[in-house]
């Protein structure tokens, strides 16, 4: 299945929920710009007013958003950091979507590329911002072309947008990588310093957003705190895209209020297609974890301890082998990394080899991938050794009784063949 047809799939398999914001409410809706504006009303905005700017700014971080991108920084944060540094600040929406089983961020720009553009107005209105670049999965580009056509129409942006299509891979939808590959048509992180809200994009102080908290931005912009704080939990208010892939019977792109009870946002899908064992939460990145003592708990960072991610949600059938998935995803992490630092280089191959091994049930060197796993954490140019530190750990502890057997050359799954829950062999 092309993943044109796979957008069309997540587009139908669409419900609506009690808490829908960013989507619309049916799938067939439109997505223009009449629609839009029926539905959510025009953004009022003052750029040349401070009062208007400060006001906003308080909202935005009252309203406790925090981004959408995987690392849930507070939004609000970053925005004033971008005031701090001189230069013209350039703001890039962020749509890359690397992340092979998420599809959260291009059935938004299919579904509402006008709420993520709003939102990206507003944040280049709030920082003072001379230009706008949205850059956007292939897949997406023109419905994200076709929304832009229509506000020129009507000369609803008072900052310059351009649209970029975004560079294939993982790690390109890193935030330095992105500026790398608007700038130098090289999609490779650049590094953790300087950031790139201090001198990113032609030296300017550049301001890179997830297009899902670009969407929610420009909403708390409509309606301010107390409203977004309507849903969601005390300490992470508000709603989330989801992704909902693996053994459920109808995959799809959600919107769930977070805290939600983790089976709710499953019965989404229409619950699991046959029993589970394991859901990977967050990304390729993310984090294992047992299914039957998941179910029950909300649907947060606080409820499930650990990080939301990019708000994927993998379900893991029973019958399958989590040694063997892992094995196969952090392979194809392993391919991913830019080769420039030598954790990713060095570490990322010679663990994905001891995964492989073990996953075949052959001799492994097993306290050497432990310890290799701690030394590649924290050591990159990016985060990308920390996620893959992150998703071995945790599979490692979530399938113990699993690596034992392979650790004794045997595999107790009925199911041996890679599930079809995670698209890598497509991409290597
Ligand atoms: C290896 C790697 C890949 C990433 N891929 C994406 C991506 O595809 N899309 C995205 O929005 N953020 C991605 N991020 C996170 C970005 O670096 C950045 O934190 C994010 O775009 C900031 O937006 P936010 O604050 O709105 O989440 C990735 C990070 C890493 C380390
Ligand atoms: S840590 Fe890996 S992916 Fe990140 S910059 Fe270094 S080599 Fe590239």
């Amino acid at each position: 299945m092309s993943s044109m047809q796979l957008l069309d799939l997540m587009v139908s398999n669409q419900v609506t929920t009690r808490t829908q914001r960013l989507l619309p409410p049916e799938p067939w809706a439109s997505a223009g710009l009449a629609a839009h504006l029926e539905r959510h009303g025009a953004l009022v905005q003052h750029p040349s007013s401070d009062q208007w700017r400060e006001a906003t700014l308080g909202e935005i971080e009252r309203a406790g958003l925090v981004g959408r991108g995987g690392a849930a920084f507070p939004t609000g944060q970053k925005l004033r950091a971008l005031l701090a540094h001189r230069g013209k600040p350039i703001v890039i929406a962020n749509g890359t979507e690397g992340e092979p089983a998420s599809m959260k961020d291009r059935v938004l720009l299919a579904r509402s590329p006008h709420l993520v553009l709003d939102g990206a107005a507003l944040a280049a209105n709030l920082v003072g911002a001379g230009e706008i670049i949205m850059v956007v999965h292939r897949d997406v580009r023109g419905s994200v072309d076709a929304a832009l056509a229509e506000r020129r129409l009507i000369r609803i942006d008072s900052t310059k947008i351009r649209v970029v299509t975004a560079a294939d891979g993982f790690v390109a939808g890193e935030a330095s990588a992105v500026v790398n590959w608007v700038g130098r048509a090289a999609p490779i992180p650049l590094g953790k310093a300087p950031r790139m809200t201090e001198r990113g994009l032609k030296g300017c102080p550049t301001l890179v957003q997830n297009v899902e908290t670009l969407a929610h931005l420009s909403l708390v912009g409509r309606h301010g705190a107390d409203w977004f704080r309507q849903v969601g939990t005390a300490d992470e208010p508000g709603t989330i895209l989801v992704t909902l892939a693996g053994s459920l019977v109808t995959p799809g792109v959600f919107e769930v209020a977070i805290g939600t009870p983790t089976s709710d946002v499953l019965e989404l899908a229409g619950g699991p297609s046959a029993p589970i064992q394991a859901l990977l939460i967050g990304g390729y990145f993310g984090t294992w974890i047992s299914a039957p003592a998941s179910l029950s708990v909300p649907f947060s960072m606080g409820g499930l301890g650990v990080g939301l991610g990019a708000g994927l949600i993998v379900a893991l059938p029973a019958a399958g082998c989590g040694v063997l998935e892992t094995a196969r995803l952090v392979r194809y992490l392993a391919s991913q990394s830019a080769g420039q630092c030598g954790p990713c280089k060095f570490g990322l191959p010679a663990i994905a080899e001891q995964l492989d091994l073990l996953a075949e049930g052959m001799p492994v060197r097993y306290d050497d991938l432990t310890r290799w796993v701690d030394e590649i954490e924290g050591r990159g140019a990016c985060s990308h050794p920390d996620g893959v530190a992150r998703h071995v750990r945790s599979a490692l502890d979530v399938f113990g009784h699993e690596v034992s057997e392979h650790l004794a050359g045997r595999c107790s799954a009925r199911e041996r063949q890679a599930s079809r829950a995670f698209p890598t062999e497509e991409l290597l």
